[in-house]
């Protein structure tokens, strides 16, 4: 299972890579926000930075909405850097744009997914990545996990290359439940990834072994 932060805060990607087991980075326009990245200059200079942060693959969302400004957005940012993948909302234009940017070799991820019909599409029209949203789905009293299941099924039993990236992550649960059933990849804060370390058995047994070396070597 692939293991991606969902932040464009560039000290959590550090801290995430340095940790040794970060394959790549997903953001939205949300995240970018959050960081005050605005103007089209800086939202791609700060894309240019995660790439060579991470050195995997990072998703760079659009904000067109219309078929020719999703292929002219994503074209821009499929330049900035061979690790950029182009995140493309489901919507109608979104899954024509999908085909092109397939068809020219450009890699996406498929973004603000809800249902298995929905990830059915994508991988019809050639998404790299499809990207439900367990969190979200959750909040409305709808199994998140479950769909997850569900695509997973259904991309098998017809061989689809399309990789399920579970998205909306919000607990170490939510990553675990996704690697039992196979998600390809989970995406989630830094918070979710470091809870998977944390054990109060190994905290306390550690605090044993280093008391009792202690006593013998003062
Ligand atoms: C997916 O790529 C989205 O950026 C993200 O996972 C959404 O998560 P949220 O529901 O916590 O905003």
């Amino acid at each position: 299972m692939k293991f991606f932060i969902d932040t464009a805060n560039l000290n959590e990607i550090r801290e995430a890579q340095a940790l040794g087991v970060l394959d790549g980075v997903t953001t939205n326009p949300s995240l970018m926000a959050k960081e005050g990245i605005a103007g089209k200059n800086n939202i791609l200079a700060h894309y240019k930075t995660i790439c060579e942060i991470v050195g995997g693959d990072v998703s760079a969302e659009v904000i067109s909405t219309d078929y020719e400004g999703i292929i002219k957005e994503g074209e821009e940012l499929a330049e900035i850097d061979e690790h950029i993948v182009v995140k493309v909302p489901m919507i109608k234009d979104g899954v024509k744009a999908l085909r092109y940017f397939s068809n020219k070799g450009i890699r996406t991820n498929c973004t603000l997914i809800f249902s298995a019909g929905q990830a059915l599409l994508a991988a019809k029209a050639g998404a790299t990545y499809v990207s439900p949203f367990i969190g979200r789905l959750d909040d409305i009293s709808f199994n998140g996990v479950d769909l997850i299941e569900q695509i997973v099924a259904i991309y098998r039993n017809y061989d689809f290359d399309t990789q399920v990236l579970a998205a909306s992550i919000r607990n170490p649960i939510h990553i675990l439940q996704c690697a039992e059933i196979g998600a390809d990849v989970m995406t989630g804060p830094l918070s979710a990834i470091l809870a998977l370390l944390k054990h109060p058995l190994t905290d306390s047994g550690l605090e044993k072994f280093l008391a009792d070396y202690k006593k013998v070597n003062g």
